[in-house]
């Protein structure tokens, strides 16, 4: 299939603004959800329905139905996160453009263009046989709270002889990655609170405490300036990564100036400077923060001390960490680290737990093969610092889970000026239709599973 098409085709679906986060794109998630329905059904699926939630509906599809040959369930998202800050993108986020063989838009590669490409490698491939379930769901971005109710209700989706994700990147430029870790996440908001309202800064100014100063030491507390977490007990789970795998982390294409001069882009790096760069992205927990709102930022000055402050912050999880665990470490750290005088709340949005995958399921040889074939390099097991909250869930019933994705690492997911390399694209759909077809001869033990 020629560039153009799939340019245009995958422009219709990039142009919808499905940011599942913000109420204001509540339809538009609706209609992203419905371009994905329409796809399935041009793929001949025999069953195409809205699941759990009627703002941001999980899209369940069952393709033909091919007697004996194994089952794939593939997941994806078709949500984004919000576009800001607008004024940076050089095209605007949701008018896909091309440039340089780069396709520019929000969700290019995050997630929507590799659902795309999931898809499209299905009908290039001439429909393989292999029975395809698809799971694609508008709130991955928002922590999958809906899909996850579902899948406790229905554990019989996942059934599948391997579930596929499309949502991650090559691990370099020519070099494919399959994923064995992802980190979980611990979103919240703490909000302080240090008097009745606002007070003038003149007449109370010296005397009266203040929220944003609070909250900032509260903040400078929680985190040092050494990259220590100071959240008592959360470092105890943290499973080292084994030397097999610091041993093998050492030969990947990673170089930590590279990584600083063009990913970061900053003057350093920051963070636990005892571990390497990857055991940070990959094998600690982190602490962020990503905004903090309250007083008054509007145009021109206002003298004013603030009530109130709050704090947007997120802690990534690794490997043997629990969710639960470190929500009430966190709430208990900020208890004990702000002053009595002050009124502190913790407020939870979303989170997930880390995953962990054994990749030794035949299924992943068979993705490592089509890699090999179509791009002249199979598959090199690395980790993640990112997170998919359902990952766990999609392995409940036995299946292995293999996370793999034809992005490459500069493609600024969630950030200004997001692309995909349309070569990545055009191999991926390749490299996808070769992996169905393999899987399409594999022997079947199950006896399908509807
Ligand atoms: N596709 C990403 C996850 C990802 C990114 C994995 C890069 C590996 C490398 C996913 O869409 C994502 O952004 N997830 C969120 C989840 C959260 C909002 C619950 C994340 O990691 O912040
Ligand atoms: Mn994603
Ligand atoms: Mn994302």
């Amino acid at each position: 299939m020629d560039s153009a098409t799939l340019v245009r085709e995958l422009g219709d679906f990039l142009r919808i603004p499905s940011v599942s986060t913000l109420p204001a794109h509540d339809a538009d998630c609706r209609r992203a959800a419905e371009w994905v329905a329409g796809a399935l059904r041009r793929l001949g699926c025999r069953e195409v329905a809205f699941l759990a939630s009627e703002v941001h509906p999980v899209v369940w599809g069952v393709g033909p139905d091919v007697p004996g040959a194994p089952t794939l369930l593939i997941y994806g998202h078709y949500d984004v996160q919000p576009p800001d800050p607008l004024a940076e993108w050089v095209t605007a986020p949701f008018e896909p453009t091309v440039r340089d063989g780069r396709l520019f838009a929000r969700g290019a590669a995050d997630d929507k263009g590799q659902v795309f490409c999931l898809l499209k490698a299905i009908e290039a491939a001439g429909r393989p046989p292999v029975n395809f379930r698809f799971l694609i769901e508008g709130e991955e971005e928002f922590g999958s709270r809906v899909l996850f109710d579902l899948l406790r209700r229905e554990p019989r989706r996942t059934r599948a002889d391997a579930v596929l994700i499309a949502d991650m990147a090559y691990v370099a430029p020519k070099w494919p990655a399959v994923y064995t870790a992802l980190r979980g996440l611990c979103y919240a908001e703490i909000t302080v609170r240090t008097a009745k309202s606002d007070l003038h800064s003149g007449e109370y100014g010296g005397a009266a405490p203040n929220a944003h100063e609070e909250l900032l030491r509260l903040l400078g507390r929680l985190k040092g300036p050494d990259g220590k977490i100071n959240v008592p007990g959360l470092y105890a789970a943290v499973k080292r990564p084994s030397r097999e795998d610091l041993a093998a982390w050492r030969k990947l294409p990673f170089r930590e100036a590279v990584f600083l001069k063009e990913r970061v882009r900053a003057k350093a790096l920051t963070g636990l400077r005892r571990y390497s760069v990857l055991e940070r992205l990959w094998a600690l927990p982190t602490f962020e923060i990503h905004g903090i709102k309250g007083g008054f930022t509007g145009e021109g000055a206002k003298t004013v001390i603030p009530a109130e402050a709050t704090a947007k912050v997120s802690l990534r999880l690794v490997p043997n960490q629990k969710l639960k665990t470190v929500e009430r470490q966190l709430a208990a750290a900020v208890k004990r680290l702000a002053p009595m005088y002050v009124s502190t709340t913790v407020t939870f949005l979303h989170g997930a737990d880390p995953a962990q995958v054994k990749v030794t399921h035949p299924a992943f040889r068979l993705l490592d093969r089509a890699f090999r074939e179509v791009v002249g390099r199979g598959t090199v097991p690395v980790r993640a610092g990112g997170s998919i909250p359902v990952v766990p869930a999609l392995g409940q019933s036995g299946a292995p889970v293999i996370l793999t994705g034809i992005g490459l690492p500069d493609d600024r997911l969630h950030a200004p000026n997001e692309k995909l390399d349309l070569t990545q694209l055009e191999d991926g759909i390749r490299v996808f239709g070769r992996f169905y077809q393999l899987m399409g001869e594999m022997k079947t033990s199950r006896k399908g599973v509807s």
